[in-house]
């Protein structure tokens, strides 16, 4: 079960990845601040990089700071279940999730 699970989750991050090739970029910033102040906020602040919100929830413009983070890293982050950790399995729809990925990165200095 737990192979199915590991390879389930390749499968996704692959698909995503050639989706990713496909559009970059594309998400509205708008409509991600929107969903973020509506849905991330009680815990990710936007700005103060460094500094962490409720439950240690990192804010988004540390996230974005991090060299790590991509379009791709925070789709995938976004659609997997989170087993064992604090942030909640948030229900969003590609396009919800491409604009909340693409606001994120825009606060990367
Ligand atoms: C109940 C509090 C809570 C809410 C609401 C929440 N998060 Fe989180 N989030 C966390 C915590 C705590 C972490 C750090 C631990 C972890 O990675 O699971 C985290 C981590 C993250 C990361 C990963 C950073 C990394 O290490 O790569 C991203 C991206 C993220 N959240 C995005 C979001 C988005 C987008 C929303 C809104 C749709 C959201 N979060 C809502 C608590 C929350």
């Amino acid at each position: 079960m737990k192979a199915f699970w590991t390879s389930m989750i390749a499968l996704l991050a692959l698909l995503l990845s050639v989706y990713a090739a496909a559009a970059d970029n594309v998400g509205d910033l708008k409509q991600g601040e929107t969903i973020i102040r509506e849905h991330c906020n009680s815990c990710h602040q936007t700005g103060n990089a460094g500094k962490s919100g409720t439950g240690g929830a990192p804010s988004f413009a540390a996230i974005a700071q991090m060299e790590s983070t991509t379009i791709l890293s925070i789709r995938v982050f976004l659609r997997t279940a989170h087993i064992n950790k604090t942030m909640p399995n948030v229900m969003l729809s590609e396009d919800e999730v491409d604009a909340v990925a693409s606001y994120i990165l825009s606060l990367r200095k």
